[in-house]
C-alpha cells in the first residue's frame, strides 16, 4: 500500500496534546488495517513565532503542499496577544488557508446522545437532538478584505472590510447543495441581507444556485434569527451556509449545544487537493499542559482526513466507531464527566482507551 504523507502541525496551548493523541489513533489505524503513514511535524502559529520570527515558516507551507493532508492542533494564546496582526500565531493559520487555496469549512456538529446532561438544551430539546453541518466560507469575507488604520471624523480609526464576489459565494454554495444532498436536503443560508450589500448578493447568488438543485429546500435567515433559534430548536437545522465570521460565531454556539466544543471536528477544502482538518475549538491555554483536554474532537478530525482526503473510509468510520463506544463505555474527560457511571480520564488515557477499541478482536 502507498504511503501516505500526513503533515501535523501542533501549534499552541493544546494543540500538541491532542497531536499526540492523534497519533497514537492513526498508528493503531496503521495496525490494525495495513496502511503506511509518514508523519511530518512542522511549526505554525506562536510555537513558529517562538523558533523562526514569523507564524508560518515557508518550510511549513511546502511541506503541507507535499503531503497528503495536514491535521492541526490549535493557534494562539495570549503571550503573542501584544504582537501586531501580520505576526499573530492565527495569521499563521489565515496565510496557510490562503496558500492551501482552502475554502470551504465544514463542521459537523453532532450532539451524542451520552452527552445530554451537559448541553446547556433542556431536555424536551436533548431528545431532539443536535445534528447540523455547518459549512463556512472560509477564502473571503471581512477576514481577507481591506483593513487598517487610518484618521476618521473621530481621529485614528481602525477599519476592516467585509467582500465577497459572487463567484466566491458560488462555489461555497454550491457545496454546501452537494453536502445538503448526503443528508435531508434542507439549507438554511444565513446572512444579514437587511443591512450589507455583501448579504444582499450572498443572498441573491445562493438563491440562482439553488434553482439548479431543486430537490434541496432553501430557506434564507438572517443571522439574529439563526442565534436565537439555534438556542431555542437546533433540531430545526440540517445544513447552515454562511460567510467566514457568522460561521465562526454560529459554530461555537451551535458547537456549545451539543455539550462541549472539544467534542467536534472540522475539514477545509479548497482548490488545491490537500485538505486541512482540526478541532473546531481553539488552543484553549488554560489546559495546556495538563493532560485534561477532550481529544475526541481531533480525533474525529483524523477520521475525517480519512475518509475525505485519504480514500480510507472504512479506517475513518473505525475511529469514529471507538469513539461512540468509548463514550458508551462511560469514559470520559473532564469537559464532559457529567453523570453516573462514568470514568473520569486524562486526553492521553482518552486516547488509549480509543487505541484500545480500534484494536480490540471482533
Ligand atoms: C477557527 C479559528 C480561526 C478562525 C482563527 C484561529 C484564525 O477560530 O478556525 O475557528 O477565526 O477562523
Ligand atoms: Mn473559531
Amino acid at each position: 500500500m502507498k504511503k501516505l504523507t500526513i503533515t501535523f502541525l501542533q501549534g499552541d496551548g493544546v494543540g500538541p496534546e491532542l497531536i499526540d493523541a492523534a497519533k497514537k489513533v492513526l498508528t493503531a489505524i496503521e495496525h490494525r488495517f495495513g496502511c503506511d503513514f509518514f508523519y511530518n511535524d512542522m511549526l505554525i502559529g506562536g510555537a513558529a513565532v517562538d523558533k523562526t520570527g514569523v507564524p508560518l515558516p515557508d518550510e511549513t507551507v511546502a511541506a503541507c503542499r507535499e503531503s497528503d493532508a495536514v491535521l492541526l492542533g490549535a493557534v494562539g494564546g495570549p503571550k503573542w496577544d501584544s504582537l501586531s496582526g501580520h505576526l499573530r500565531p492565527e495569521k499563521g493559520l489565515l496565510s496557510l488557508r490562503a496558500a492551501l487555496e482552502l475554502y470551504a469549512n465544514v463542521r459537523p456538529i453532532v450532539m451524542y446522545n451520552e452527552l445530554a446532561a451537559c448541553s446547556p438544551l433542556n431536555e424536551q430539546l436533548t431528545k431532539k437532538g443536535v445534528n447540523i453541518m455547518l459549512v463556512r466560507e472560509i477564502g473571503g469575507g471581512i477576514y481577507t478584505g481591506e483593513r487598517g488604520y487610518r484618521d476618521g471624523a473621530y481621529g485614528q480609526e481602525a477599519y476592516d472590510t467585509e467582500r465577497y464576489s459572487i463567484s466566491e459565494i458560488e462555489r461555497i454554495a454550491k457545496l454546501a447543495f452537494e453536502v445538503a444532498r448526503t443528508r435531508n436536503k434542507k439549507i438554511v443560508s444565513v446572512d444579514k441581507a437587511n443591512v450589507l450589500e455583501t448579504g444582499r448578493l450572498w443572498r441573491a447568488t445562493v438563491t440562482l444556485i439553488g434553482s439548479s438543485y431543486p430537490d434541496v429546500k432553501l430557506e434564507h435567515m438572517l443571522v439574529e434569527d439563526c442565534a436565537a433559534l439555534l438556542a431555542k430548536d437546533p433540531s430545526r437545522f440540517d445544513v447552515i451556509l454562511t460567510s467566514n465570521l457568522f460561521g465562526e460565531i454560529l459554530s461555537d454556539q451551535a458547537a456549545t449545544l451539543t455539550g462541549s466544543v472539544g467534542m467536534l471536528p472540522s475539514s477545509s477544502l479548497g482548490l488545491s487537493k490537500v485538505g486541512l482538518y482540526s478541532p473546531i475549538h481553539g488552543p484553549q491555554t488554560e489546559l495546556a499542559g495538563k493532560d485534561a483536554a477532550n481529544p475526541v474532537g481531533m480525533l474525529l478530525s483524523a477520521a475525517m482526513m480519512l475518509g475525505q482526503s485519504l480514500d480510507l473510509v472504512e479506517e475513518g468510520a473505525a475511529i469514529e466507531s471507538a469513539v461512540r463506544k468509548a463514550l458508551a463505555r462511560g469514559y470520559r474527560t473532564p469537559d464532559i464527566a457529567v453523570g453516573k457511571k462514568i470514568t473520569q480520564l486524562s486526553c492521553s488515557k482518552m486516547a488509549d482507551e480509543i487505541v484500545n477499541i480500534i484494536l480490540e478482536k471482533k
